[in-house]
């Protein structure tokens, strides 16, 4: 690894990829302490929810109730999937924003019903509404590397798809290895390839962790210059429409990861276990990480 950045920032997702993809439905006191945990652990970046349909992801039922119950900063962020989602943000404090498409065609067809390209026309007028707000976007492009349907990913195709976020106003793009299947080469391959037309600073790095290759894949996007990384406290997470998707990338491992080379993420990794543990105990169940990493902060 090339020498590392004084700091990486994290974008906690655990509060939205976490819970959207767990069997129980979280109530919305238990999801409001936790993001307070989080907040307290000292996370700037923090996915609090999603503007989805209900119908798709009950888990997320009480978007509007989650936002009202934080003291919001303008980098706490929900996802919108198109107009109908911005307008019932509109109705809330929140900030920032984050819109979601896929770099295949059947993930995004099963994901929000929409081929890439129908996805892209949806978002122009919700990007455009959004900054006209004083909203800030993110934007999510999901199976960059390999989809579970059809395969490996062109690197020209997540290129393509990254130009036209960042096109319509997104500040960022956030490049996601979606069943975690995704190996070092790959990362150099498609984040090297977007890196020769695209500033480092526009692009972050979202690794599910299904074969614990997230945090190599880390390391690699490391070397190639990122510095903005997405992860969930206790490696929660998934999408219920790619198969096979397991946890992100658990925050405690980056943390602990950093820790270790000495760069900075403003992260207590004890205080953030303990927003950790108190979701294990809500959710009745083991988490991919977390206990293990009490008191090495
Ligand atoms: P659709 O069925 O094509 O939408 O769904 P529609 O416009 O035809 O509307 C159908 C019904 O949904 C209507 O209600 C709408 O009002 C309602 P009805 O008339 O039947 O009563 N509706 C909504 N209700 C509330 N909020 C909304 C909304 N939009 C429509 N925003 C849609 C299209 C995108 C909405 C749907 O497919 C959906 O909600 N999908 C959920 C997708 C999702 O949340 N996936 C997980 C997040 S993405 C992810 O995890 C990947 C990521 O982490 C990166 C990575 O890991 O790769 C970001
Ligand atoms: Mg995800």
């Amino acid at each position: 690894m090339k020498p590392s950045p004084k700091s990486i920032k994290i974008v906690e997702v655990g509060p939205r990829d976490g819970l959207q993809n767990e069997k129980t439905i979280v109530s919305t006191a238990d999801k409001i302490t936790y993001i307070k945990k989080l907040i307290e652990s000292g996370l700037e970046n923090i996915e609090l929810t999603s503007f989805v349909n209900p119908k798709n992801i009950p888990q997320l039922f009480d978007a509007k109730e989650v936002i009202e119950a934080i003291d919001l900063k303008p980098t706490y962020s929900a996802l919108v999937p198109n107009i109908k989602g911005l307008e019932r943000a509109l109705e809330t404090k929140i900030k920032r924003i984050a819109i979601f498409t896929a770099a295949s065609e059947t993930f995004n067809k099963k994901n929000i019903n929409m081929t890439i390209e129908e996805s892209i026309k949806n978002y122009k007028p919700v990007v455009k509404l959004a900054l006209e707000k004083g909203l800030s976007v993110r934007g999510y492009i999901s199976t960059c590397f390999i989809c579970p349907f059809d395969g490996k990913v062109n690197k020209e195709k997540v290129l393509e798809v990254t130009n036209e976020l960042l096109n319509m106003g997104v500040d960022e793009v956030s490049i996601g290895d979606t069943i975690g299947s995704a190996l070092p080469n790959d990362i150099y391959e498609t984040v090297g390839f977007l890196l020769n037309t695209i500033p480092k600073e526009k692009i972050a790095l979202h690794f599910h962790d299904t074969y614990n290759n997230a945090l190599v894949n880390v390391a690699a996007g490391i070397d190639l210059g990122i510095t903005t990384f997405d992860s969930s406290s206790g490696g929660i997470g998934g999408c219920p429409y790619a198969p096979g998707a397991s946890g992100n990338l658990a925050t405690e491992d980056l943390v602990n990861f950093l820790n270790t080379v000495n760069v900075k993420s403003g992260v207590d990794l004890n205080k953030l276990t303990e927003a950790s543990m108190f979701m294990k105990s809500v959710l009745g169940r083991p988490l991919n990480r977390g206990d293990s990493c009490k008191g090495n902060s």
